[in-house]
């Protein structure tokens, strides 16, 4: 492989399509070990969330390349499927989608450690809680007790629980008021740093990606048509599409 030896993401070339459709065309993008954030933007139906799930295994890569950590996802041997599960995880709008509303918070968090092998220990599931900066007495409660800001929280901690390198957030926030969005942005800044995280962050909020990301890739129908310094992007951007877009969403709009 050709990618410098930090590179933790690599989608090289890639084409993705639901059925004959192709709505990813020849994508490359990389992300290095963390800390750092690159923002994926674009508006909607662009093929944002189609090439995170690409990334996370759950739609087969039609033509090119993803690799995490040197592993290519479309020939994971079996011991490489078992890291590449620990080592990226998703948070997507709200955590609904991952957390199982018959689960306890702690049985849920739990199930998460047993799936990477780690001990399921109270104390274990009560630091990661505390580390999203929840009481660890939420264990106890089931999703639709917590708020969404909490049930996002506990989502994170779930993710945290497999002690990632990367994570895939999908619209993160994008379900949340703004005050909670503003304390959940301040907690995805502290894990970066804290945990030497790394974020495919993907939004259509430039705020966030002013907030959290090193680098920016901007999409449209498929195709990546402007990257780099997340700073330039915002601040000076060469594609119309990126200035249209830029011009249509209030950059501070969360903070
Ligand atoms: N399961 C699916 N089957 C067929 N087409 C899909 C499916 N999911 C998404 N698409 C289409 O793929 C394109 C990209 O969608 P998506 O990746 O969800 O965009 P984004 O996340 O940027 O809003 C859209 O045209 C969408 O209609
Ligand atoms: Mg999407």
């Amino acid at each position: 492989m050709s990618e410098n030896a930090s590179t933790l993401l690599a989608v090289t070339n890639v084409t993705l399509a639901y059925g004959k459709k192709v709505v990813v065309d020849d994508v490359s993008l990389t992300v290095p070990a963390g800390p750092f954030g690159l923002g994926l933007i674009g508006e909607s139906g662009s093929g944002k969330t189609t090439i995170a799930r690409a990334v996370l295994g759950l739609l087969p890569v039609h033509s090119g390349e993803i690799s995490v950590a040197g592993m290519n996802v479309a020939h994971l041997t079996r011991p490489q499927r078992a890291a590449y599960r620990s080592i990226l995880q998703p948070v997507f709008q709200d955590g609904t989608e991952v957390l199982d509303p018959r689960m306890s918070v702690r049985a849920s968090i739990r199930e998460a450690l047993r799936v990477v092998g780690r001990a399921q220990h109270d104390d274990i599931v009560a630091d990661l809680l505390v580390d999203v900066g929840l009481r660890s007495d939420v264990m106890a409660l089931h999703p639709h007790q917590l708020s969404g800001g909490q049930r996002q929280r506990v989502a994170i901690a779930r993710a945290l629980a497999t002690e990632p390198r990367l994570l895939i957030l999908d619209e993160p926030t994008s379900a949340l008021d703004v005050t909670v969005q503003a304390r959940v942005l301040d907690l995805f800044e502290k894990l970066r740093a804290e945990r030497n995280l790394s974020f495919l962050l993907i939004t259509h909020n430039l705020a966030i990606v002013d907030r959290l990301c090193d680098e920016a890739a901007v999409i449209s129908a498929g195709r990546i048509v402007e990257q780099g310094p997340a700073d330039a992007i915002l601040g000076d951007p060469q594609h119309d599409y990126t200035k249209k877009l830029i011009a249509s969403v209030p950059l501070l709009e969360s903070s």
